[in-house]
Formats: structure tokens, sequence, C-alpha cells
């Protein structure tokens, strides 16, 4: 376990570095992250390079005792290049190139850029790559943010075009693939196809998940370029990217293929008020950020690669860039740092070391001041290099979690696609509140994809699997575990239609029902069943010889079951997805309690954490120990059982 930064030695003059570094060390961070946006400087000029400001850098942290991850600069190709070359540029789905002026200005189609990319990664990999400071990569910075994995540019257009060409064969075969004599729109050539964007209303569902799988694989592609390089010519070292929050434009476990550790970039408090969905959390968790939408990515990224997992960036106060950038309680960067160690991390790097005092990220707090004072994050920085030291020798291993979700990008994406059929219903939204759910209850969870082997554990739920899919059907028919199916599940096929059998398709070999007909709800529609009420957003008519647990008044019925397998065919909210789980822990032998709001458990090896993310204290008291089969209070190495708000305490 290790703490980190991300560093910008070009925003500062070179007289800083060397205190910055022995600062840095003192504030007991071990590893720095560099060089990421730095390309107008690597090569101010075409073919002109400058690197020995940045080989002083390196040298700088390196005998300063800090370890160095180094970043390729190819979120920001300098002016020359793009002003030579305007067709590098992405296009955006109102039609417009999207101009040189911030960052992410590139398509992931332009093979020119490519080649680019090419050239400045192999540069550096040559000059860096086995420096003894150097001991990862990070490939270019947070794929797809603003909004930039999808480009409708001609290049991508044509790549488009041959992606569908290698994909379906032939013409006759995509347009039977995507039900094109709907509306006369069979194409005679490949040629002939666009991008599914500016025509007059709604394209074809197939069409637009098509274009989200080639620009997955676009990335895909551009990420594997620099692997590639990257292996041959700095062997021994990480490559790493980082992913970010809440975040689905593109299938993360493909790209992580080749990477030896997925990262992501966590900003809780901007996360709560950009993304956050009701208005209750938003007050309830304005300065800690949400519960369980840290630990959610966690387990996520986990699964992404190889297991590992890194936090390239963590929020260490108010941010610039969400509706409203609170400052986090006192606490909550150490708490968010343990939460991160806690869920598996080896390295957890805030961002950034000093607040930098022009441009566009001035209003961004950092671990230190502008004039390199600490600021409050530096301090709780010291608190949690302290702890680490004080736990160096516990056993913090991960082992498998009791309960798998099972998480698929491109489920997520037909689902996303069907909309505005369900305005409410984000397939995104749902899963979390269903991780959520389980979190409350006190329960460990791994994030798993659909072709996961899935034997080991007590429990799957599977969420957001939209698209009927023959592996994960076969292998959850394996399992004699409770397996929990969702609205919507196997509701598709790969190219979004609606199955020849019904919903759920192949998973029909699992629980033997057909969805006839769904409807979608404004918010906080009330159904009243036999038993209770549940508030749904989303519901499906079920078709069975067998009745469901629960009847409602109109005659649908909710809930059904059919030996291990049940089907829930209405999203409930989060407070009865609660007692519907609970009961099914309770059956599969999973200890588990409300843990209510705030509080939150995890495990890693020998090592237990509590969280207190709510706005009152909490005592982690001796029902809650017992319940969870650990002995008493009294083995606390941190903290002690009375958790006040943004408090964390640790026993083994
Ligand atoms: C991340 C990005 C960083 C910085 C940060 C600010 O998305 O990777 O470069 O912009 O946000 O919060």
């Amino acid at each position: 376990m290790k703490i980190g930064v991300c560093y910008y030695p070009e925003h500062w003059p070179e007289s800083n570095w060397v205190n910055d570094a022995k600062h840095m060390k003192d504030v007991g961070i071990k590893i720095v992250r560099i060089g990421e946006f730095a390309w107008c400087r690597f090569e101010p000029e075409q073919d002109h390079y400058d690197f020995d400001w940045f080989t002083r850098a390196i040298d700088t942290l390196h005998d300063a005792g800090l370890q160095v991850i180094l970043g390729t600069p190819t979120a920001t190709p300098p002016a020359w290049l793009i002003r030579n070359n305007p067709h590098m540029l992405a296009v955006g789905e109102d039609g417009h190139t999207r101009d040189f002026g911030s960052r992410r200005h590139y398509c992931f189609s332009s093979e020119p850029y490519k080649q680019e990319c090419s050239r400045i990664v192999t540069k550096m990999a040559e000059l860096y790559g086995e420096h003894p400071a150097v001991v990862a990569w990070q490939t270019d910075n947070e794929y797809g943010c603003h909004s930039t994995t999808i480009s409708y540019s001609d290049a991508a257009i044509s790549a488009f075009q041959q992606w569908c060409e290698q994909t379906y064969k032939t013409i006759d075969a995509l347009n039977e693939a995507w039900g094109n004599v709907f509306w006369s729109m069979e194409y005679q050539h490949f040629n002939q196809i666009g991008a599914p964007v500016l025509a007059v209303t709604e394209t074809n569902p197939a069409h637009r998940l098509a274009y989200w799988r080639f620009s997955s694989n676009q990335v895909k592609r551009f990420n594997q370029l620099q692997c590639d390089i990257l292996r041959k010519l700095s062997p021994g070292r990480d490559i790493v990217h980082n992913f970010m929050g809440n975040f689905v434009e593109f299938d993360h476990f493909d790209v992580a293929k080749d990477l030896d550790v997925a990262s992501w970039d966590n900003y809780p408090l901007g996360f709560l008020t950009r993304d956050g969905v009701n208005a209750e959390d938003q007050t309830h968790f304005l300065r800690t950020g949400h519960p369980d939408s840290s630990a959610f990515h966690h387990e996520l990224y986990r699964a992404c690669g190889t297991g590992r997992l890194w936090l390239m960036e963590q929020q260490p106060g108010p941010v610039n860039w969400a509706p409203y950038n609170p400052a986090p309680l006192p606490g909550m960067v150490r708490l968010w740092g343990w939460e991160a160690f806690a869920h598996g991390a080896e390295v957890v790097s805030y961002f950034r070391w000093k607040q930098v005092p022009y441009a566009q990220e001035q209003m961004h707090t950092a671990l230190c001041l502008p004039n390199g004072d600490e600021d409050d994050a530096a301090r709780e920085v010291r608190i949690l290099a302290k702890d680490l030291e004080q736990l160096e020798r516990v056993n913090t291993m991960m082992t498998p979690a009791p309960v798998a979700l099972v998480f698929d990008y491109a489920g997520d994406q037909a689902a996303r696609i069907q909309q505005p059929d369900g305005m409410n219903y984000d397939p995104l939204i749902f899963t979390q509140r269903v991780y959520s759910a389980l979190r409350q209850l006190g329960v460990t969870v791994d994030i798993v994809p659909s072709e996961a082997a899935l034997d080991q554990y007590k429990l799957v739920c599977v969420p957001n699997a939209t698209i009927s899919n023959a592996t994960l059907t076969n292998t959850l028919q394996q399992l004699d575990v409770p397996i929990i199916l969702f609205p919507r599940t196997g509701s598709k096929t790969t190219e979004c239609s609606i199955p020849a059998e019904l919903p759920p398709g192949a998973l029909q070999a699992l629980i033997n029902i057909k969805i006839t007909r769904v409807e979608s709800l404004p918010p906080a529609t009330q159904i009243q069943t036999n038993n209770h009420t549940v508030l749904i957003d989303w519901r499906e008519r079920v078709e069975a010889e067998f009745d469901a647990h629960e009847q409602c008044a109109d005659g649908w019925g909710f809930h059904y079951q059919q030996q291990n397998v049940h089907y829930f065919n209405a999203c409930p909210r989060q407070e009865d997805l609660i007692q519907l789980l609970s009961a099914r822990l309770s059956e599969a032998g999973i200890p588990n309690q409300d843990l209510g709001a705030g509080l939150r458990i995890q495990r890693c090896g020998d090592l237990t954490l509590a969280f207190n993310y709510g706005p009152e204290q909490i005592t982690v008291n001796d029902e809650i120990l017992a319940n969870f089969g650990y002995k008493s209070a009294d083995g606390f190495v941190l903290g002690t059982n009375k958790l006040n708000p943004a408090e964390l305490c640790a026993w083994i």
C-alpha cells in the first residue's frame, strides 16, 4: 500500500522542484505521476525534442527517493500538430469539429494521429524505459473524458464502415441483423453507412449499439498501440490507465485486457453533485460522498485487467468542475484513501501536489496551496501515511467475496439506447443501487464480467445483463446458489432486438418465464402487492406456469422464483431492495444486517475496517461484530468503536 501524488514540474519554476520532492517525501508520499499533459514542452516544434528538463525532473524525484509513474502525453496534442493536421480532431454529435484549446482534442480513428502517438511514446520509452525511478506507465489520460469516446469524423465513419464489413461480411447480412427493412433503411453498399446521428428522428438501436461497439474497439486499439511499444521498450514496468467514475462509454473489461493494472480517478463529492440521483442523498452525503460510490468503482476496476487496482487520482478538497464544489468533512481525505486500500488498491495517489494558480483548474484544490504551504489534505495524508506504517505487517490481501455482481458494459449500453422508454431508468444507477443495498447489508461484493467463472460465490446478482447471453446462461446453469435476475435481463439480442423466444431470452433455461409486456412509470409510482408497497419505475408482465411470490392489485405478479433462480420483474427502490436481498442472503447463509445509510464495513485479509459516511455518530456495537463473526471490539488497531462522521476504525 503506497501513497502517491500527481505532479506537474512544467507548471512550476525549476527552483521549486527539489523542495517539492523533499516535501512530498516528508508527507509520506512514495510515488509520483508526471508527464501526462506535457507534449508541448517535450516537442515544442515538430521533431525538435526537449526532454532535458524532464530528465532533470525525474532525477530530482529519484534523488528524493520517490518512484515515478510516467504518463504518455497523448491526451494533449500540441497546437502545431493539430494546426498542421486538423483532421486529427474529433467531430461531435452536432457535426461540429471539437477544436484545440483544452484537452482530449483527437479522434481515436485518426490513423495519422496514432502514428504521432507511436512516435512520441517510442521516444519517451527509449529515453526513460529503463530509468531506475520509473516503475509504471500511464497510457494517455482518462479515455473518453469530456465525452470523447465517440467521434463522428470522416475518419471515424470510414473506419466504422470497414468495421461493419469485417463484422457482417455482406451488406445483406447487416441489413438483416439490424432490421433495416423497417422505414426502408436498407443499404446497398457498406460505404453508404453513416454514423447514427443527425437523422430526422431516433436512429436504429442496432445501428447505435454497433457504433458503440465499434467506438469501444477503437479505444482498445488506441491503447493497445501504446502498450505494445511500452512493453517492448520498458520491460518490467506496470502499464496502467486511469479510468473514470460513472462512465460506461466503452467496454473497460476489453480495454483493460492490455493493461497490468486498471486504475481510476475518484472524485466522490464531484460525482455526488454532478451525477447524484436524489436530493436526499445529496444533502446527506454532501461532504462525504455517497458511501458506495467509491467502493463500487474499486470493485469494478479491480475486476478489469489482472485483478490489481490503483487509484490514480483521489479528490483532495473542493474540485472546480461539478455544479457545486463543497469541501470534504475533515477526515474524508484519509477515509477515502483507506476505503481504496480496503478494496485492494496498491496505490492511492492524490490529485494534485500543488494547486495551480492559473488556467482552467486554478479553483481546484490540492495537497498544498499554490505557495507550497500545506493545505488540509496534506495534513490528512500525513495521518494516512502513519496508519500505513503502523499496519505495515498486517496481511491485507483481498480474498474472494461471497457475492458476485455481474457487470456487462454492452448490456448497460443496450438498456441506455432504449431510452426514453423509461426515462428515469438508468442501468448504471440501478446497478449501483443493487450494489449499495448489498453493501448496506454489510456484505462484501466482487464485480465480475459476464464471462467470469462464478462457482466460488454463494450468491450471484445480475442487474444489467440486458443482452441475452449463452455463455452467462451456461455459467449460471451450473450453480445451485441463489441467482438474482433483475428486470430487462436477456431482453435484447446482440443486435438490440427482442429475442425470438421473448425475454429473458436464453435465460429462460434458468427460469421458465416469458415477459409479454413492459411498462415504464413516472418516478415514485407505487404498486401494492399482497405483502407490501413497492415503488417502481419499470415493471414487466410475466407469463409463467407457477405463481409469483407476491401479487399486485391489478393482477400482475411480483418476484418469480424457480428453484435457486429469482427474477424481479420491477425495479424496486433501495429500501425495498434491502429487504428483498437480505432474505436471499440469509438463505445463502451469508451474514447480513442493515447497517443504516452511513456505516460501511469492509474486510481485506486480516484487517476489517468500518467507515462512517453519515451525519451522526455511529457505534460499531457488539451485536454488529458478533453478527459478522468478529470476536469483540477490543482489538482495534485504528480508532475506536465510536465513529464520528468521516471517521474510520479498523480491527484485526
Ligand atoms: C481528472 C483529470 C485530471 C484533472 C482532474 C480534476 O478528470 O484526469 O487531469 O483534470 O480531473 O479533478
